[in-house]
């Protein structure tokens, strides 16, 4: 759960109150309004010029950027995919974190969940935009964080895949109790998932 208390920062965010404590949290609002930038600050990518960020009642700054990533897993809205192949994408995370890999039995698990049909030793080189979003989703969701914020989880899917994807996403987050931020263009979808519905403009919650 987080709150943000008279946030600042640039002329990009100003943001008096905001609670996002429901399970299922998205962010709506046109280009260019703050939505990332907000996004950003829970995951301390970005310090506000002024204001405080809270997750579970303690002040960020009192976390440090690794132990808060640690529980906050954050899928920026470019998603990277490295050179390699896909096994090594997807235990990319649980290196980084210095953590137990998993077995090649979860990856798999992983990939089905995203309706990804890729073997685990292809290379990543030739995927289209929509299956290394879906790469990096798999990758995430593997990391088993207590809060995901993602965001535009679902910008380089066919309305399809998107449905079925964030439905996918949406469901695993309610039984694993787990919480989702999530920004999104698919508004009609957010408005059916959200407990919570943020609708932003000019760097301020409506
Ligand atoms: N660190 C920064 N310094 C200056 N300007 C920034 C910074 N980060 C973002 N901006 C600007 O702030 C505004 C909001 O950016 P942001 O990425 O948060 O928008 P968004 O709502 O996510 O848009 P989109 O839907 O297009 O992704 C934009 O005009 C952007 O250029
Ligand atoms: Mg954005």
């Amino acid at each position: 759960m987080f709150e943000v208390r008279d946030l600042r920062f640039k002329n990009i965010l100003n943001i008096d109150k905001a609670v996002f404590n429901k399970p299922t949290v998205c962010l709506i609002g046109p280009s260019g309004c703050g939505k990332s930038t907000l996004l950003r600050m829970l995951n301390k990518m970005e310090e506000p010029d002024s204001g405080a960020v809270f997750y579970n009642e303690l002040d960020i700054r009192s976390i440090s950027a690794v132990n808060l990533r640690r529980e906050v897993t954050m899928l920026p809205q470019t998603p990277i995919v490295y050179e390699g192949n896909v096994r090594d994408n997807l235990l990319i995370g649980h290196k980084l974190q210095h953590r137990e890999l998993p077995s090649d039995d979860k990856l798999e698990e992983a990939l089905e969940q995203m309706y990804l049909k890729l073997k685990l030793d292809q290379d990543t080189a030739r995927l289209s935009g929509g299956e290394k979003q879906r790469l990096c989703l798999a990758r995430v969701i593997l990391l088993d964080s207590p809060v995901y914020l993602l965001d535009e989880p679902s910008a380089a899917l066919d309305p399809h895949n998107e449905k079925r994807i964030l439905d996918q996403i949406v469901r695993w987050i309610h039984d694993q109790n787990k919480q989702l931020i999530m920004v999104t263009h698919a508004v009609e979808l957010a408005q059916t998932y959200a407990e919570q519905l943020i609708k932003m403009d000019g760097g301020k919650i409506e």
